[in-house]
This record gives structure tokens, sequence and C-alpha cells, in this order.
């Protein structure tokens, strides 16, 4: 980074961005410890949604204003994903969530595949990375599940190089694990699928918030995640290479548009969240010009924002850590060594002995700090940990608007739950 002067993040600034997070619950602030689930907005993605409905709504293709602008809006909200995806702008899908895109994008898939054709996918996934393959099950599709190793909670790739055969046709793997935050080595990943034959899909859901994303680096066919965990709102997005999105057949209605991307967007969209995507990449762009002042463009300036973001929640990741190898009976899933943070991100779930993590949920709740338990939809990995029946894990996900006495506000607060 020579001739760039690097700022540390500016958690002040940051703050004063996301009004909702001045929210009180019973007296304390509230710690928005949930952030795996769906972060919280800054008000430039408000003021933009707002912009939208007051000055441009209307359906695309019409011959008058508000339609133009709604075109114009689309064309540049598809330019800010380019830029976050490091794709070009007829690369990027826009759909309700990841869920809803991934089953159009299999039902699609499933189109061109034979009876005996196999499909990789991984225990460590959400379902929404597991379940629209599976679907493909009843088109003879052969599903292979990798497994993990326990210990660490990282993918077992001795496993998945064995299931990856001349039969592969499609590897359905995790950026990073939305419940013990382990970060897969993608890359490494794309390359053995594609020296298979195989396309490659990520799912980017849980990693967006946490580090940048480059398709052009990674070379997968398709990557998913979801504007509403990255300070966005409640959408999904897709990057599929413009050769896969200009072959394949999605489902769709005879008078809507027959070209890439349009023709993957369903029906009408939500155009004033679309508008919000845009802000909300916009947002990450201008933290990053200011940790970073010279950035060249949009595209660097991410890159900058996500360089600050990390260095501050691992920051605070690393004294979660410590704070709770310090309280009898936590039981960590995934890695907690240091030496291997850049294995994983800030997202940790854990158990507290055998107190049901419902009742732990429920008394941090009622503090104000806002963790979840469960599974999170991670449910081929709750019940590979043996956990499911017990009402699975509480899961802690640190980004970069929580602060390092919200981490102690948490700590405290399980040892009050201990020493009650
Ligand atoms: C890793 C991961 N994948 C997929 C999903 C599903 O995303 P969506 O809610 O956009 O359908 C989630 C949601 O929590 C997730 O964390």
């Amino acid at each position: 980074m020579q001739g760039t002067e690097k700022k540390a993040l500016d958690i002040a600034w940051v703050r004063e961005q996301f009004p909702s997070l001045k929210l009180q619950v019973n007296g304390h602030p509230a710690a928005f410890l949930d952030g795996p689930a769906g972060t919280q907005v800054p008000k430039q993605v408000m003021d933009a949604i707002q912009d939208y409905l007051l000055n441009a709504n209307a359906n695309t293709y019409g011959a008058f204003l508000t339609s133009l602008r709604t075109n114009e809006m689309t064309l540049s909200a598809r330019a800010a994903m380019a830029d976050f995806f490091h794709c070009d702008p007829d690369e990027v899908v826009f759909g309700q969530n990841m869920t809803t895109i991934t089953f159009a994008l299999a039902r699609a898939i499933g189109r061109e595949l034979k009876p005996g054709d196999e499909i990789v996918v991984t225990t460590l996934d959400h379902d929404a990375n597991v379940a629209p393959w599976r679907a493909l099950e009843d088109e003879g599709a052969v599903i292979r599940q990798v497994d993990i190793c326990e210990a660490d909670c990282t993918l077992d790739l001795d496993d998945l190089k064995r299931k990856i055969t001349g039969k592969t046709k499609l590897v359905a793997v995790g950026y990073a694990s939305n419940l013990v935050g382990t970060i897969n080595p993608v890359a490494e990943i794309t390359k053995l699928a594609h020296a298979a034959g195989a396309l490659m899909f990520i799912d980017a859901v849980h990693y967006a918030p946490h580090g940048p994303i480059d398709v052009k680096a990674l070379d997968c066919d398709f990557l998913v995640c979801s504007p509403y965990k990255f300070f966005g709102p409640h959408m999904g997005t897709l990057y599929g290479k413009r050769e896969h999105l200009q072959r394949l057949k999605p489902y769709k209605v005879r008078p809507a548009p027959n070209a890439s991307p349009e023709c993957w967007e369903t029906g009408t969209q939500v155009q004033e969240l679309i508008a919000g995507i845009a802000a909300a990449v916009d947002y990450l762009a201008e933290l990053g010009r200011r940790c970073e002042p010279p950035v060249k463009n949009r595209r660097e300036a991410l890159l900058a924002a996500y360089r600050a973001t990390k260095r501050h929640e691992m920051g605070l990741f690393a004294r979660l850590i410590d704070g709770l190898l310090a309280i009898p009976g936590v039981r960590i899933f995934g890695i907690t060594d240091a030496k291997r943070f850049e294995e994983r991100c800030s997202t940790l779930s854990f158990r507290l002995g055998e107190h049901n993590p419902t009742e732990l949920a429920a008394f941090l709740g009622e503090r104000g700090i806002f963790t979840w338990d469960g599974n999170f939809f991670a449910l081929n990995l709750t019940e590979r940990l043996g956990v499911e029946k017990q009402g699975g894990v509480l899961r802690v996900g640190l980004v970069h608007y929580n602060t390092a006495e919200e981490v102690e506000r948490l700590l405290s607060g399980l040892r009050e739950f201990i020493g009650r």
C-alpha cells in the first residue's frame, strides 16, 4: 500500500450512519450481535429507498419520466453490484433472496442434467445451498455430500476430492459458514471443480459483510449473496458468468424479456430495494474512501473498506474468543487458534454447559444484547455436531459497527447468567 494513507476505522462515524443502533431495550443500549441473520442499514440506504419512491416509482420500460428513471436506477445498481463482485453489469441478477434465486437457478441447471449426473454439496452449508440441489434428485441427479473435520469445523478436503469425479456436474460450496465462521478455500475448490469439468456455485451470503468478493479471481461460475447481510435491504443477488446466464433457460413468462440478465428476474422487481442495494455498495465505498483517501475508483474503495472492517472485526473477535475461553463450561465450535484466524470470520457459535441456547438468548435479549439461538438453517452441521436436538447453539456475529464495549457487555452478561 505504498503512498496510501491507511486510517483505522472511524467507529464513531460508522455508528452515526446507522440510526437504528440507537435503540434502547429495558434501559440498555441495543448491542446488535445478530448480524449473520441480517445487518442494520445505514441512512444512505433508507434515503435511497425513499428517494426512489418519491421520484422514480414505476415499472420498467415505459415511455415516461419515472419509468425511464427506474431503468437508469436498475442499470446503476447493476454497475454497483458489478463493482462489488468484480464482474460486468450484465452478469448481475437481482432476486427476492438467495434461497429463491438458488432454487430458480437449480431448476434451470436441472434442464441440462441427465440421470446419474452428480452434484456435490457440503455438511458445512446453509440448507439454501443444499435443498435446491437435492430437489434435482427428483430428475435423477445424485447428490454427494462432503463431510467436515469435526475438531475445527473445516471442510474435509480429502473427502471433497474423493467426491468430485468425472460424473460431477456442479459443486456447491459456501464461501464462509454462517454457523461457525469457517472460510472455505473456494478458489482451490473452483479449480478442482473445473478440472473435473463441473460448474462451481458459491454461496457468499455469509462472507459478503466480512471480506471482498472477486469472482474474476475466483473464476467461479455462479456466486450468490444477499444485500441484507451487508448493510442493504432484504434482497438477493446472483453473479453468473455471461456464457451460462445466456445459455441456460430459466422458467419465465413469455412476454418478459428473453435477454439475460433480465430473463432471470421473474416478475416485477422490488425496485425501491434495488435502489437501496446500490446505496449499500456506495456506503461501503464511502467508508473505504475515508479509510484510504487516495483510492482510484469504487472497486478500490470497496477493497479499502474491507481492509479496514476486517482489522476492526478481527480485533473484536480476538477479545471475544479470549473472554469466552475464560468462562467455565463454554464449548466453542470451529477455529479458536489466533494463528489460524485467516481461515475464519468474526462469527462464532458456542454452547454453555447444558443450558438451552434459547434461554441464554432470551436472558441476553432482555439486557439489550441481540444474539441468535438454534441452527440458522445450517441443519446438516448442527446434526453432524450432535447439537440439533439440544436446541443448537448460541451465535454471536461481529460486524464493523460493533464495539469492544458490546463484546464486554456480552461477556459480563454470560457471567451474570452463570452466577444466577
Ligand atoms: C450462508 C447462508 N446462505 C444462504 C442463506 C439464505 O439467504 P436468503 O435469506 O437470502 O435466502 C443464509 C441466510 O441466513 C445464509 O446465512
